[in-house]
């Protein structure tokens, strides 16, 4: 295994998921109080909602279709689902797509509104603009490989083979680089990005995936009234 094959593919891996705990811990200890979306709702509502609805919506779907897709062996999926490899694609294909798009048109209003919208690009960071072209980028090869790569390419790539066991060997600390070699290159794009996406994730506003609103459920109710002889 070359050296280049054991950088990209065991020390980067290793480098980004070491990053993103450092930082997180580093940003929870002295950051708390900007640990939020910091949401520029107040300057722009309109495009927000659409941007922010679709992208949430549709990576919700993507993300349980990475758990599926990467964290569950496809030998557990055949034998005890009894859904063959084809039938799978099909379902990862059209469903992963739709979710796949939602998020795309989603991310890419965001990008549009952070850039374009001149009150939300004024007030925005560099992180704010860096984290939303990763993501674009990320997400953009992500629907290359599910839609245009297995729709285009009679090859029989399947990363369920090959880059979902290479992902799980890097959690039991026994990582099979040689797994990755023939991936085709928009995959390796993808996933390189994605875990430079890890990265950097504890030093942008991507932090307020993390702040579920538990707090709001035990919140006492605010109670509104009227002043006295205000008029209706
Ligand atoms: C920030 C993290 C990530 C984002 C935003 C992301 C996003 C996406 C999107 C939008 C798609 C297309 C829709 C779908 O098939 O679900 C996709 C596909 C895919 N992603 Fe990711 N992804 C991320 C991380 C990863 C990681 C870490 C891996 C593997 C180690 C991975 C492997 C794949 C594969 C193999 C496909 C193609 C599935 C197919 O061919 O059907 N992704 N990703």
């Amino acid at each position: 295994m070359n050296y280049w094959n054991q950088f990209l593919w065991v020390i980067f891996p290793y480098m980004m998921i070491a990053t993103t705990i450092i930082g997180h811990i580093y940003r929870y200890s002295t950051d708390q109080m900007d640990w939020s979306s910091r949401s520029s709702e107040f300057l722009e509502k309109k495009t927000l909602r659409w941007g922010s609805m679709l992208f949430h919506y549709g990576f919700i779907f993507v993300f349980f279709g990475h758990v599926l897709g990467l964290l569950i062996p496809e030998s557990f999926i055949t034998n005890n689902i009894g859904m063959n490899n084809e039938t799978y694609h099909k379902i990862a294909i059209s469903f992963g797509g739709i979710a796949g798009i939602a998020t795309v048109i989603g991310i890419s209003i965001l990008l549009f509104r952070r850039y374009g919208n001149k009150k939300v690009s004024k007030t925005s960071s560099f992180n704010d603009k860096f984290i939303i072209v990763l993501l674009v980028l990320v997400i953009g090869f992500g629907i290359y490989n599910t839609i245009f790569y297995n729709l285009t390419t009679t090859g029989d790539f399947n990363y369920r083979l090959s880059i979902s066991p290479w992902f799980r060997s890097l959690f039991i600390f026994s990582p099979d680089p040689s797994l990755m070699v023939h991936a085709p290159i928009t995959y390796k794009i993808h996933v390189l990005l994605a875990f430079l996406t890890f990265g950097v994730w504890p030093f942008t506003r991507l932090v307020h995936v993390w702040s579920l609103p538990i707090a709001y459920i035990k919140r006492r109710h605010i109670v509104y009234r009227r002043r006295c002889g205000e008029v209706k």
